[in-house]
């Protein structure tokens, strides 16, 4: 069975296209979304037409689960936006035209996505979520202490998590017999080299679990410039970010 596992698009077209093609070559039986459809991006709505297409042509085999930044996208209110702005002033300001420039239908799915999944492929428990099982927002980084990431599974009984959340890619192989894997990010990445990053995930008729990490080359400096094109207040900072 072969898995192809994306998260945290960050509605970043170009990054988005050279993903899907190299997920083409793998040619996977299902796909897994890990949420962070939207925010801070510059084509909210593109994304999300294609992620109902993959929904469409999926069928049962296309999972996807909500992202912190969805929720904040389709649950925007004035004193969220004020906090935002004060706490990370580029993502609050981009947050305020993204809830208008992304279609209400499209506000509407991500708003009603589940948090977390559970499901068994060929054995094996996997528990799909955004940032840890216990919190949408916890960061799995690399280079935690076992020990660290064993407490902040310790609530699921599945044998592998997936999740993403944090835009940089790790795995860990606990003492518990459990598997974490964090897939990166597509859309917005934080490697140093900024290319957009997916997990191919295999589990064969044993289940035994194979994964390797694609970095994806896109036009960076093109994003860049688009996200300079929305003209926020900070835009200029965020569109730093995807510069290697
Ligand atoms: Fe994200």
């Amino acid at each position: 069975m072969k898995i192809a596992v994306i998260s945290d698009i960050h509605a970043n077209k170009d990054a988005f296209d050279r993903v899907m093609e190299d997920i083409k070559m793998f040619n996977p039986d299902k796909i897994f979304c890990l949420g962070d459809l939207i925010l801070a991006g510059y084509n909210p709505n593109y994304i999300c037409e294609k992620i109902f297409e993959l929904k469409e042509k999926f069928g049962e085999n296309f999972e996807i689960i909500q992202g912190n930044t969805d929720k904040m996208v389709s649950n925007c209110s004035e004193e969220l936006l004020e906090n935002a702005k004060k706490a990370f002033p580029c993502m609050g300001y981009s947050l305020e035209q993204d809830v208008k420039i992304t279609d209400k239908k499209y506000l509407d799915f991500v708003k009603e996505l589940p948090e977390k999944k559970t499901l068994e492929i060929n054995g094996i428990k996997i528990e799909l979520v955004h940032g840890s099982p216990r919190n949408q927002s916890e960061n799995i980084f690399p280079e935690l202490l076992n020990d660290t990431v064993e407490e902040m599974v310790k609530d699921s009984n599945a044998d592998l998590i997936l999740c993403g959340h944090t835009h940089i890619p790790c795995g860990y192989s606990l003492n518990s017999g459990k598997m974490v894997i964090n897939v990166g990010s597509t859309g917005r990445s934080m490697t140093q080299d900024k290319k957009a990053v997916y997990l191919q995930l295999t589990i064969d008729s044993q289940g035994k679990i194979f994964s390797e990490h694609r970095s994806i080359d896109y036009d960076n400096e093109k994003v860049s410039k688009h996200i300079l094109s929305r003209n926020f207040k900070h835009c200029e900072e965020l569109a730093s970010m995807y510069i290697a």
